[in-house]
């Protein structure tokens, strides 16, 4: 049998990156390469495993073979039962609770572009067949007519790697699927940290790192959503990897239910990577002749560093994930009123809010929760999508009619998948929610989840929300999720195992019929903030709504982690009320624009409320962000500093981030100060990756500081003496703001990437003129750089 297979590679190329399987002569798929592109015609002979002893205790795999282990083998895919001892990617159950499959090569064929994998609602896809190329293998097992196919397209410009596999029961019995991987890696050796993105709510997606030891390191939901405990995006690192040197993988997987992840370093020192469809919790029965796709996974190599990897993911979002209308445009400025009224708010201060945004600057209005039912706090109406005529009188055609007059985009907040027990459909439908009959119901935020897994439910969705999108004339939605699951149960006959991965399924249904229905809305995503942020809601909706926090300084962190494995265009992000709601701590207005600027920009707060030099500093801020939003959400996003993340501890008080063109002739640097030190070290502006045959102007972006920093040194220019306590400071502090200091410099790109800019000092204690900068704590500055031309090289600040 194994001598019928012939010895065979198969290679797969991107720009950068080449990835080889092997078929070996008793037919299973092993990886002999993963890394930066090689030559066509490199030396395959070295990369061949050389089996020549035997190992004490181990599994050989059969009598003609007794010097192959699977268990030092990188394998494509792997089961129980043949000798590999490692985490298995298909654990299939027959006959009676069995579980040893031995799946070898049958068949594969290569294709141009990515063909449609049937069945999956949420995947990646390629607009030309330039684009991909698609690789086919399909396997069986060497004894039971069980089929399993693997998926890999290589995103050839972006050198992102999709995987699906697709298991079909050609038995006569059914069988039970307990485990199907959608992505193994294994790697011939585990010198390597993980990388992963942790929190919760509030705190969404925060770096994580450690070295990978001995064992398995699993990071998972259970929750029922991709969670704000673990995103199921992770890094592998060379221990020296950096932003900028070093080899790295990235991984991520386009689902938004319960995912695992699992990185393991096996006795033979072999790493091995997974990720799918969480095992715990799930068991598909699958009738004979049926088959199961798994989510589709996606993974990228750089050796330059983590930022190349989170760039190659950046492009790969935007290009191969998001689609339709809004893909690659930019997205409108908004106003959300949720931190502004909550749920107290009348038609007349809504369109008061919008006006006063509008004049702004503002381009869309988004009416958040509170507009339907009895919907004043969180415990009743979710379900009763119809319009709460206390509030809103005129209805919600009227109010989007009002919006538009102002020549404004109307958008609209909605939780579909949410059912209240006080609400006119619980009345009616008690048994759409997920509860188990018989057992007191656990809740979250006082709600219940809709049971997406029945057809009747998701038909009503679609009907109540396209009912909600029409009246409301939308042009926007924010759809939100504010509980995760407990008692899991549906009323319907299926295997409660399959429940989970049901619901998601179920989603993707009523979420791509709506999307379907109405192409032009921008859908923005939201789970009590980031609480399902993964690939699988990007497939739909082209942003999501990062976090909760909209804290500056907690949000550096959030969106720094979040940018591993997301573009900024992805990324909603609000400046909100200071103190702010979520931290009450306070930041000047200009720092919260210049990290939500990073993002798709929102504010959400009263901006009439504002003092006129605020609502000045707003309209600016608008302005600026206008004129460079192509970059700020689709330019090549760069970590040089992560504050609290940073590996370097000396960056630990600093967040820096890049934004650049294609050809780095223009870039925007947010520098963010978290805790003002006195009397610090000279602060260099250094850009490592700026071209160095360009010649740049590096100059700050205007913005006002606060006199209300100053406090009592006020009295030092005053000429007449302020009480601290007095009206007359409250006035000051609310009125006036400073210009901020002129920084303006022309450096050579050289110069910019070798050694970096000395910038001006920061306010010390000693010494105040138009040079010092006042950043103080959660301070920040925006850098605009930009090429110019030789003639202009001289040139003095007067001639920008
Ligand atoms: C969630 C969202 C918020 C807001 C509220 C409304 O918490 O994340 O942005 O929409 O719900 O209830």
């Amino acid at each position: 049998m194994e001598k019928a297979v012939a010895e065979r590679t198969i290679r797969l190329d991107g720009k950068n990156t080449t990835y080889i399987i092997r078929v070996n002569r008793t037919g299973h798929l092993e990886n002999l390469y993963y890394g930066k592109r090689l030559r066509q015609d490199a030396t395959i002979e070295p990369l061949l495993p050389n089996r020549s002893v035997g190992i004490g205790t181990a599994v050989a795999y059969d009598e003609n073979n007794p010097l192959f282990f699977m268990e030092t083998a990188c394998l494509e895919t792997s089961t129980p039962g043949k000798g590999d001892f490692r985490t298995p990617a298909v654990v299939v159950e027959y006959e009676k609770g069995m579980t040893t499959l031995d799946f070898v090569y049958n068949s594969h064929r290569i294709v141009k572009g990515k063909p449609e994998v049937p069945g999956l609602l949420a995947q990646s896809y390629a607009e030309t067949a330039q684009d991909a190329v698609t690789l086919q293998i399909q396997l069986r097992d060497r004894k039971l007519p069980i089929l399993l196919q693997m998926n890999y397209t290589m995103f050839v410009g972006c050198d992102v790697i999709a995987r699906t596999c697709i298991l079909t029961n050609g038995t006569k019995e059914k069988l039970v699927v307990r485990n199907l991987a959608s992505l193994q890696l294994d790697l011939p050796d585990a010198n390597w940290d993980i990388v992963s993105f942790d929190g919760a709510w509030a705190r969404e997606r925060g770096v994580t790192r450690r070295h990978l030891e001995s064992g398995i390191t699993e990071i998972s939901s259970t929750c029922g959503v991709s969670s704000s405990f673990h995103n199921s995006a992770v890094f592998l690192e060379r221990p020296d990897c950096t932003a900028e040197k070093g080899e790295c993988f990235a991984f991520n997987l386009i689902y938004s239910g319960n995912h695992r992840e699992i990185i393991e370093k096996s006795p033979f020192s072999l790493a091995r990577f997974q990720t799918g469809i969480n095992p715990q919790n799930f068991s598909w029965i699958l009738a004979p002749g049926k088959e199961f796709t798994t989510p589709e996974a996606v993974m990228t190599y750089s050796c330059s560093g983590n930022n190349t990897a989170s760039a190659n993911m950046h492009t790969f979002v935007n290009k191969h994930i998001v689609r339709g209308t809004w893909k690659y445009r930019q997205r409108p400025v908004l106003c959300n009123n949720w931190e502004a009224t909550y749920f107290n708010f009348s038609e007349d201060r809504i369109l008061e809010l919008a006006e006063n945004a509008h004049d702004l600057g503002v381009e869309l209005f988004v009416l958040d929760d509170g507009w339907f039912g009895q919907r004043d706090n969180d415990t009743t109406s979710l379900g009763d999508w119809f319009v709460n005529t206390k509030k809103l009188p005129q209805g919600l055609t009227s109010l989007a009619n009002g919006i538009h007059s102002l020549g404004m985009l109307f958008g609209i907040w909605v939780e579909p998948e949410m059912i209240s027990r006080v609400s006119r459909l619980y009345d009616k439908h008690p048994d759409w929610a997920i509860m188990i009959p018989g057992r007191n119901p656990s809740v979250g935020r006082n709600q219940f989840i809709l049971d997406l897994t029945r057809k009747e439910v998701r038909d009503y969705l679609v009907r109540a929300m396209g009912e909600v999108f029409t009246l409301a004339k939308a042009d926007y939605v924010k759809w939100d999720m504010n509980r995760i699951f407990s008692d899991l149960h549906s009323v319907e006959g299926y295997f409660m195992g399959e429940f989970s991965h049901r619901y998601v399924l179920g989603l993707y249904d009523v979420m791509s019929r709506l999307v379907r229905e109405f192409p032009k809305i921008l859908f923005e995503g939201c789970a009590s903030g980031g609480n399902r942020f993964d690939l699988g809601i990007l497939c739909f909706m082209p942003q999501i709504w990062t976090s909760d926090n909209s804290d500056a300084c907690c949000r550096t962190r959030i969106q720094g982690g979040t940018s591993y494995a997301y573009p900024a265009s992805t990324m909603g992000a609000h400046v909100s009320a200071s103190p702010n709601h979520q931290t009450l701590r306070k930041t000047d207005i200009e720092s919260r624009f210049n990290v939500a600027a990073f993002g798709v920009l929102g504010y959400e707060m009263d901006l009439g409320a504002l003092s006129a030099s605020e609502k000045q500093a707003v309209k600016n801020q608008i302005a600026f962000y206008k004129k460079h939003r192509a970059l700020l959400q689709y330019g090549r996003f760069f970590r040089i500093s992560e504050g609290v993340d940073s590996k370097d501890k000396e960056d630990a008080n600093r967040v820096k981030w890049v934004v650049a063109n294609a050809d780095y002739s223009e870039m925007l640097v947010l520098d963010f100060q978290i805790l003002n030190q006195s009397n610090i070290s000279q602060e260099i502006l250094r850009i490592p990756f700026a071209k160095p045959e360009f010649d740049y102007v590096i100059e700050t972006r205007e913005q006002k500081v606060p006199v209300s920093q100053f406090g009592s040194l006020i009295n030092m220019i005053s000429p007449v003496h302020i009480s601290q306590e007095g009206s007359v400071k409250k006035l000051i502090d609310k009125n006036v703001m400073l210009k901020n200091e002129d920084e303006y410099h022309i450096v050579s790109g050289d110069v910019l990437a070798y050694s970096g800019v000395r910038l001006s000092p920061q306010f010390s204690g000693t010494g105040f003129s138009s040079n010092t900068r006042v950043l103080g704590d959660f301070g920040s500055r925006l850098y605009h750089i930009y090429r110019v031309e030789r003639k202009s090289k001289n040139a003095s600040k007067n001639a920008k």
